[in-house]
Formats: C-alpha cells, structure tokens, sequence
C-alpha cells in the first residue's frame, strides 16, 4: 500500500516514520508514506496557497490552483487512479469497517485541510471521499490523517507480530474487547479474573467473549442493537449480567 498525504505541515505527519506500528510497518516495507506539500507547487512569490473567502468573513481558504498543481504532481508518482480522500469534519464518520475498506486501496491519497478549509471546488473535481474522524473540529487534517494512516496500517498483513491482534479488537466482530490484565497475580489486593489462570483456552476464550459481550451491552448499546446474538452469546451475556448484578448486591 502506498499512503500520500498533502499537507501543509508535513513536519508533524513525518512523526509517523519513526515511532510505533507505523514506523515498524514503513521500515518493513509493507506500506509507504510520502509527504507532498502544496507550497513547493504555488506561483505565489511568498509560496501562498490561501486567500480571503468570497462573501467575506472571517479566516482565509485553501486555494484550487496550488492544491491540484499538487495532486498532478501526487498522482504522476503514485497512480492515476490512486483515491483522494479529503480528511474533513463534514465527511463520513470514521468506522473500523471503513478503515478496513479503505486499507483495502493499493493507492490512497490523502488531503490535510487548513484555516477555513479548501475552496470547494477543488473537492467537487478531485476529491473522490471525505471521511471525519468525529464530531468535532481540529485545526487541520493532519491529526485526522494521522488517525486514519495508524487505523489502515495495522489491519494490514504482517503488520501486527500476531495477525489475529488486530482482530481481536474493539469494533471488528461488532464487539468492544474484553478486558486485560498482566502479572502480577494480585496487585493492591485487586486479583486477575480466575478463569484466566486456568490454562484452560476453552474456558478463557468463553470468559473473553462473555466480557466482551458484556461491555458492549453496558456501554455501546448501540453497538449491541446492530449484532445478531447466537444462542451462546445470548446465554453468556444472561450470565454476565446475573453475575454483575450478584456483585452489586454484595
Ligand atoms: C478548522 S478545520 C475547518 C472546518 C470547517 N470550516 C468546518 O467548519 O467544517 C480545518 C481542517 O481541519 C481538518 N479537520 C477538522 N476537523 C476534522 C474532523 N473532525 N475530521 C477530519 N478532519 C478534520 C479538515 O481537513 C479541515 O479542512
């Protein structure tokens, strides 16, 4: 997979290279990053790529001209067909499923916004998705890009030591994770769940899909309502609850 991102501040993405999955993955070689910044393609004498909006008000607006000077550049390196995702607060909100589809792209491009944003023209010719990472408002794409470039790359093959790591979490099976616990045994008189010194995998397994079943109808019920439980998830959840229950009446 190769990732490009047009940006502004291409200092603070560039971060990516040196730390974590990310940087492991780059180093690897099973995916590329490149930074492109649109300054380097303006025609303004000060390398200006924004400008007041029309109609007034307050801010200034990326312009066309410099950002799809840039995107030729992007895609004459990359693909022609390479996806442009705009990374913006009035795209779609972000899912683990989306992540995964959009991994799925052999050439993604992704546009960081700044100030009020980018003229919408550039958008309505060039840009082919938008996706927000919430529903709120940063100060630009980069953090976005940055969120949805550490997302994709640790759903690739090979890029988790473990390839089920990245299967097991939060949102993949329409499930939060269970909860998880390290040595030692009893830490401030707090023990780890006894099901999971058993060495029994049965047994642990089950305890883990009973948690995860559990939190997820405690604390993203909107998550609960889109699964389709099967006999046994529904019984373990039935337990969980009892056993939540017999712990608040102690
Ligand atoms: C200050 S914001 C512009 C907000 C825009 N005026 C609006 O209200 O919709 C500047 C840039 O940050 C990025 N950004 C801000 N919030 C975001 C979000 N929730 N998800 C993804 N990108 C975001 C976008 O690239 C955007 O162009």
């Amino acid at each position: 997979m190769r990732i490009d991102v047009i940006t502004l501040f291409p200092e603070l993405v560039v971060t990516m290279r040196d730390h974590g999955v990310v940087g492991r993955a780059l180093r690897e070689k099973l995916v590329d990053l490149e930074l492109t910044n649109p300054r380097d393609f303006s025609k303004d004498a000060n390398n200006r790529v924004d400008d007041r909006p029309y109609g007034g008000g307050p801010g200034i607006v990326m312009q066309y001209a410099p950002l799809a000077k840039t995107l030729e550049h992007v895609k004459s390196i990359s693909s022609d067909k390479a996806k442009v995702v705009y990374l913006s607060p009035q795209g779609q909100r972000l899912d683990q499923a989306a992540v995964r589809n959009l991994s799925q792209c052999s050439n993604l491009i992704l546009l960081c916004g700044r100030y009020e944003g980018i003229d919408e023209r550039f958008i309505e010719a060039h840009v082919d998705e938008e996706w927000s990472i919430g529903d709120y408002v940063i100060s630009g794409g980069e953090l976005a890009s940055m969120v949805l470039i550490d997302a994709m790359v640790r759903t690739l093959p090979g890029v988790l030591g473990d390839d089920q790591s990245a299967e097991q979490e939060s949102f993949e099976n329409g499930l939060l994770d269970c909860p998880h616990y390290s040595r030692p045994e009893i830490v401030d008189g707090r023990e780890v769940p006894k099901e999971l010194i058993t060495g029994d995998h049965k047994k642990i397994a089950s305890w883990r899909l009973k948690q995860a079943l559990g939190r997820t109808y405690t604390r993203r019920p909107d998550l609960m309502e889109l699964k389709n439980l099967s006999d046994q998830e529904q019984q373990l959840l039935n337990e969980y609850l009892v056993e939540v229950k017999a712990k608040n009446e102690r």
